[in-house]
């Protein structure tokens, strides 16, 4: 695992959006595995500037997300359909039909996931990008989840419930379940890119780096990621970090 510190949000958001781009224009009918979060906005930002500016075109690639709250429409503003289109989709050349996330309004739960995983084994992610929520989750994946596990229901746990409310009007109204991709299938991509910033991420991106390989923390599996695969990761002070005993 290749571990970048770096000095502030700009500089992960410009060096992880040049991993994805590099893919990109090596390969302009490349996999895409997208995660939402606000780590990665900057990446995407970085992204449609690159496109705007006529660098690297979107027009071929193809997308898969990583996860999506379940009960909610893709016009809801609190969806990660939405959050896609807000922050890339409808900034970047890419044609819509090439982009696909768990319908979260499906009504058959599992027949969603047996859909997604079947479009998985289908489109294998030439990169994914992932953030990494305080408690060590990838995707919705969360303490516990099986390695072998492939996209499925989840259960959030109070913690994810708790930070992610701050996206919403009310605790009260974050989602109690979402679809995510499993570990196996964030595992299967060729490459990956995660971004993590911020204090409240240090225990987890330690546990990542440093920690033992354990279903207790979800993370820690990208351990046994072959290469390449990139942490990047900005948290305050030298000292700070070291204080953490990250470097
Ligand atoms: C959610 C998403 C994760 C994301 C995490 C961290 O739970 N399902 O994919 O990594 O939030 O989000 P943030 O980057 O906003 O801290």
């Amino acid at each position: 695992m290749k571990v970048i510190i770096v000095e502030d949000y700009e500089q992960m958001s410009k060096q992880a959006g040049e991993i994805v781009l590099d893919v990109v224009k090596k390969n302009p009918n490349a996999v895409l595995g997208f995660a939402t979060g606000t780590s990665p906005i900057g990446l995407y930002d970085y992204l449609v500037k690159a496109n705007k500016n006529g660098e690297v075109s979107f027009a071929n690639v193809k997308t898969v997300n990583l996860d999506e709250y379940a009960g909610i429409s893709a016009t809801n503003e609190n969806s990660y359909a939405y959050f896609m289109k807000k922050y890339l989709f409808d900034r970047i050349d890419i044609d819509n039909k090439n982009t696909n996330l768990p319908n979260g309004m499906a009504k058959d739960r599992q027949g969603e996931c047996d859909r997604y995983n079947a479009l998985l084994d289908e489109m294998k992610q030439d990169i994914q990008v992932l953030g990494i929520g305080s408690n060590g989750h990838i995707g919705f994946n969360e303490p516990g989840t099986s390695f072998n596990s492939t996209t499925h229901i989840v259960d959030l746990t109070e913690s994810t419930i708790k930070d992610n409310s701050r996206l919403f009007e009310d605790v009260s109204q974050v989602p109690l379940q979402a679809f995510s991709m499993g570990i196996k299938n964030i595992m299967n991509a060729k490459q990956i890119v995660l971004v993590a910033s911020g204090k409240n991420k240090a225990q987890a991106v330690k546990g990542l780096i440093k920690g033992e390989i354990t279903e207790e923390l979800p993370a820690s599996i990208l351990q046994l990621h072959p290469p390449p695969h990139f942490c990047l990761f900005w948290y305050s002070s030298y000292s700070k970090r070291k204080e953490h005993n990250l470097i």
